[in-house]
């Protein structure tokens, strides 16, 4: 009797001792990205509703991160937590900190001991990073409703941590097809899980028109419209159409809620106005910024279309009060002027635009597109901005101060790097989410084509072996394309960046040598668990080959 009773003792230690393990491995914490320094510790912080938020410094930039926490943690937990505003940590407390002492601009520290958690950081935004690096270390409940009036325990740990890169990106073409303000909301909400800093906001194409221009208001009650859209993938041979009038656009109040929402959460968005090609939606609306005098529909099918500005004055005086009025709603430092995907073939017909090449000695249409460019970014130069294009800027020459982003394979970088120009990486082969994530198409949703899934996203290393010692800083980053031709709403908008998203994140926070395959596709698996309790939607097969019988829509 005596014998059985230790037995059942010890194993009701073993038990309680197993339901409270302390993690040993960094990436037991499940963090992602993963941070440059995890060291674990015993114990744990509990977070009660007596907890109190401490921020040292109130500013217009650390006020909204105290109330991020407040707000995460009300929906989580239930507990409505104090802000207070104090030099000095408290026990029992959440005490935010910036600190002269470090730095790195986006980095910071974060302590957890079962007294207090710090965050502190040389700047506003590595506070913001390092309250979604404290957010992860919360069960995976919190991202839901589901854990209201809990006591939640952090687990201790110290973590110092930095990103790699300085730019992490994520575009999203709203042009193909339109997404509300609150989905363009959530879709910087996945930016901010994953301390993304860049929202790249393809906001004109040929199939519509879609931020309110007061100057130049067809823009809008035409460009934004097309009268169908094409049915099944532009190249499968047939042309069907919907037969359904589609469009929408975000007005100028839209755009600056957007804009500030963003800006608390460290999100700087760059719009991108497209010049002088994908532009038959502006044209629709004003026909004589064309070659020829018209009359243009908006594009309701996908490709690339030879309706193209004519780089005559009044072109050129459209897109500058265009211009204007992007600059007063968008304070980021880059304006994306698009430069991609433009033929030539209106250019060469066109009479003006001959008398153009040889007034300025130009060799040919390449030269003049390059001409545009430039005199284009001298005008965004002259209003404070600099501008980003696509690589096909790099043909006839780069304009002097522009910064490239490599999309068609990183040839484009490398050369642009070579040439001492800032670069961005998003070439076809890692980072364009609209290819089928399995290689089994006709399980997926149709797709623009090609295939990339997640673990050869994980892969990817933005700096080019070819670039050496110096060259190296000119890539800024990388980031990831979402091409919207295929996906019709918001939650196949999710389904086609996650977890490809997820992997990106930590290819461009993340120290290379500590990045594992392996590893992350256990922390990963965690990070599922945290988009399902949120009821975000993504590729659900991504971790495993889907087998017949898979559901076809997500
Ligand atoms: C692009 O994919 N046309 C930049
Ligand atoms: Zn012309």
């Amino acid at each position: 009797m005596y014998k059985l009773m230790s037995c059942l003792l010890i194993l009701l230690l073993m038990m309680v001792s197993c339901s409270q393990p302390v993690p040993e491995e960094p990436n037991q914490y499940h963090l992602i990205p993963l941070p440059q320094k995890v060291v674990t510790r015993e114990g744990k912080f509990h977070l009660k509703a007596d907890t109190k938020i401490i921020l040292t410094q109130q500013s217009e930039e650390t006020g909204p991160i105290s109330e991020f926490l407040r707000q995460f943690l009300k929906e989580a937990t239930g507990h409505d937590l104090e802000i207070m505003h104090s030099s000095k940590p408290e026990n029992g407390s959440i005490f935010l900190t910036l600190d002269p002492s470090q730095t790195a601009p986006e980095g910071y520290t974060l302590k957890v001991d079962t007294e207090q958690v710090t965050i502190s950081a040389k700047a506003a935004a590595g506070l913001f990073y390092g309250v979604q690096t404290m957010r992860q270390l919360l069960p995976v409940a919190v991202e839901g409703p589901a854990s209201h009036d809990a006591i939640i325990a952090i687990p201790n740990v110290a973590i110092e941590d930095t990103p790699r890169f300085s730019y992490r990106g994520m575009m999203l073409d709203v042009a193909r097809h339109f997404y509300t303000v609150d989905e363009i909301k959530q879709f910087i909400e996945l930016l901010v899980m994953h301390k993304m800093n860049i929202f790249h906001w393809h906001l004109t194409d040929d199939q519509g028109w879609r931020i309110e221009i007061k100057k130049y208001p067809k823009l809008t009650e035409i460009g934004a419209w097309r009268k169908e859209t094409r049915v099944g993938h532009a190249g499968d041979g047939s042309s069907r159409y919907d037969g359904k009038r589609y469009g929408g656009f975000y007005s100028q109040e839209d755009i600056k809620e957007i804009v500030t929402y963003a800006k608390k959460k460290f999100v700087t968005v760059i719009p991108e106005i497209e010049m002088p090609g994908h532009s038959q939606a502006a044209l629709a609306a004003y026909p004589k910024l064309a070659c020829n005098p018209g009359p243009y529909e908006v594009s309701t099918t996908w490709g690339v279309h030879k309706e193209v500005y004519c780089p005559k004055e009044e072109a050129f005086g459209f897109l500058e009060e265009v211009l204007k009025e992007v600059f007063a709603l968008f304070p980021s430092k880059y304006i994306h002027i698009g430069g991609d995907e433009c033929p030539k073939d209106r250019w060469k017909e066109c009479l003006d635009c001959q008398t153009l090449i040889q007034k300025e000695g130009l060799e040919d249409e390449h030269e003049l597109q390059c001409w545009f460019i430039t005199r284009m970014e001298k005008f965004i130069n002259d209003h404070g901005r600099k501008i980003i294009g696509w690589d096909e800027i790099l043909e006839g020459g780069l304009a002097p101060n522009a910064t490239v982003m490599s999309w068609r394979g990183v040839k484009g970088g490398i050369e642009a790097a070579k040439q001492k120009h800032d670069v961005i990486m998003t070439p076809t082969s890692h980072c364009y989410f609209d290819y089928y994530q399995s290689e089994e198409t006709d399980k997926e949703p149709l797709a623009i084509g090609g295939f990339l899934n997640v673990q050869k996203v994980y892969s990817y290393e933005p700096v080019p072996d070819e670039l050496t010692g110096d060259e190296t800083k000119y890539i800024l980053g990388a980031q990831g394309n979402v091409w919207t031709e295929y996906i019709p709403t918001y939650e196949h908008v999710q389904y086609m960046v996650l977890p490809r998203m997820t992997a990106l994140s930590e290819v461009v926070w993340s120290d290379k040598q500590n990045r594992n395959w392996d590893d992350f596709k256990e922390r990963l698996k965690v990070q599922l668990k945290r988009f399902d309790a949120a009821g975000i939607n993504y590729a659900k097969h991504s971790l495993t080959k889907p087998s017949a019988g898979n559901e076809k829509n997500q």
